[in-house]
């Protein structure tokens, strides 16, 4: 059968049964065209070319420098790497039926090339060794770009925070109205969960820092390599220590997929608060056009349709992670095939996960606010309650029992169709003799909405002071001059 060509990026035209040119000596029968279909992972593992030419060039210079290979020899292999890699980057490299992957693909060219000499890139070293080393390769580079967005994101959130401080909002439990907040603070909420996500995809840096090159299929190789130099070319800070470990393993993908997953779960947050806070019911805030949606059949609509998505994508890769967990889940040691489903869990959520950051960044930026509507509805007499408990607290009454005054008090001023706002002295008397007493500071509290705001001034709490100390920790730990 024929193989049929595909170039780079292309899906493949068919499905052949032939096998590759690379060391298939061992099986007399052609593989099986579902088979094929099956193992090859070239359709998504294409995209890991450029750290596995990367890989090939420093083993390369590696072999030479051990002598294992000889200069003329490696000059020529960086060469033919350097046109592999031109090929790809032009999307003129021609994939066949029979490459199996990617680095079947990469090795076979630069068999074309080179003649035999092709072939002697691949001493002293595996494809599962490879393999797990371009990948090590591709995390830290998604490592780092998730911390770019996240710091992105967090440095958008802080301006909006400063830019709207003094400004009220209701802070809910359960939903229902709780207390008042500063806009700012709710804000900067979000600032401190990506900031602990940040940490989190710090660790997983962390951890993608283990050359596994070197460990061959399993067992070390036969060659008296020196893996320290490959690990300086390549930026890794050491050696993985054991090399079954070291082709078995993929918890530094788990470490990137858990911190992923947690900030999907993070932003899934912002989307529902942005749907809600845009709803035509609350309608605390709206956002930007260009972040909009609108209906096919209802012109007068308006939809979040990207908040939604951010709401809607963490389960996606929550479910990513669950995956790998299941496929590492009793895998005897070392590599097995397995292993290779690593991959599309990992891609998957890291392009997923860079969309939602860069689309969170800007409706953040984006997104107006209706100050007025916020500053009404976080007047709220209702959300005096606590304040009205505290002060009995604060006259020596225990906050059970200013709890349940209180409580009475709003049940009966809602039964007689009053707000907490509409209480005269006799029902604050009745609700309690502290309140007869504390009636003037009682209505006082009752008309100026701020000072419930600005009674919470406990380290953390919401009241301006605080805020305002909170968005400088803020901008030190942007700045790297503090941390979380
Ligand atoms: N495509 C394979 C993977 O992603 C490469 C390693 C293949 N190793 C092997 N022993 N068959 O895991």
């Amino acid at each position: 059968m024929d193989d049929a060509d595909r170039t780079a990026g292309g899906a493949p035209q068919s499905i052949g049964a032939q096998r590759g040119e690379l060391g298939e000596a061992r099986l007399s029968e052609p593989q099986a065209q579902g088979f094929r279909a099956l193992n090859d992972s070239l359709r998504f593992d294409a995209r890991l070319w450029p750290e596995d030419i990367q890989a090939s060039r420093a083993h390369a210079r590696m072999l030479a420098a051990c002598g294992v290979i000889d200069q003329r020899e490696r000059d020529q292999l960086l060469a033919g790497l350097s046109q592999v890699a031109e090929e790809l980057a032009a999307q003129r490299f021609v994939f066949r039926d029979s490459d199996e992957d990617i680095h079947m693909a990469i090795e076979r060219r630069l068999i074309e090339l080179l003649g035999a000499l092709g072939g002697k890139l691949h001493t002293a070293r595996s494809r599962n060794d490879q393999v797990v080393t371009d990948l090590a390769l591709h995390l830290r580079s998604r490592c780092e770009r998730a911390d770019e967005l996240l710091s992105g994101l967090m440095a958008s959130l802080l301006e909006r925070a400063r830019e709207q401080l003094g400004v009220p909002i209701p802070g809910y439990t359960h939903l229902q109205r709780a207390q008042p907040v500063y806009l700012s603070h709710h804000l900067l909420a979000y600032f401190w969960m990506f900031a602990r996500d940040r940490r989190r995809f710090a660790f997983a840096r962390a951890e993608v820092g283990r050359l596994p090159l070197g460990a061959g299929a399993l067992a070390g190789v036969g060659f008296a390599i020196d893996r320290w130099a490959v690990a300086h070319e390549l930026g890794f800070e050491r050696l993985a220590p054991n090399s079954i470990d070291a082709v078995a393993s993929r918890d530094f993908v788990l470490d990137y997929l858990n911190a992923a997953a947690t900030t999907a779960t993070h932003l899934s947050r912002l989307g529902a608060e942005l749907v809600l806070w845009c709803s035509e019911e609350v309608s605390f805030c709206a956002l930007p056009d260009a972040w909009s949606a609108t209906s096919s059949i209802m012109p007068q609509k308006k939809n979040p349709d990207a908040a939604e998505l951010l709401r809607a994508k963490a389960p996606r890769i929550v479910a990513h992670l669950s995956a790998l967990h299941g496929v590492l889940h009793a895998l005897p040691l070392a590599y097995n095939k397995d292993l290779q489903e690593d991959k599309e869990h990992l891609f998957d959520s890291a392009d997923t996960l860079e969309l939602a950051l860069v689309a969170a960044r800007q409706m953040v930026a984006g997104v107006s606010f209706d100050r007025e509507r916020l500053s009404a509805a976080a007047g709220d007499p209702a959300l005096a309650a606590t304040e009205l408990a505290d002060l009995l607290a604060r006259r020596g009454v225990p906050f059970r029992e200013a709890h349940q005054a209180v409580g009475r008090l709003v049940r009966e001023a809602l039964a007689s169709g009053h707000t907490l706002a509409q209480i005269g002295t006799a029902e604050l008397a009745a609700a309690h003799p502290a309140l007869a007493e504390a009636s003037a500071e009682a209505l006082a509290l009752l008309g100026d909405p701020q000072r419930w705001i600005e009674s919470k001034i406990s380290a953390g709490g919401t009241a301006r002071v605080r805020v305002a100390e909170q968005l400088e920790q803020a901008q030190a730990v942007l700045d790297g001059s503090d941390e979380v």
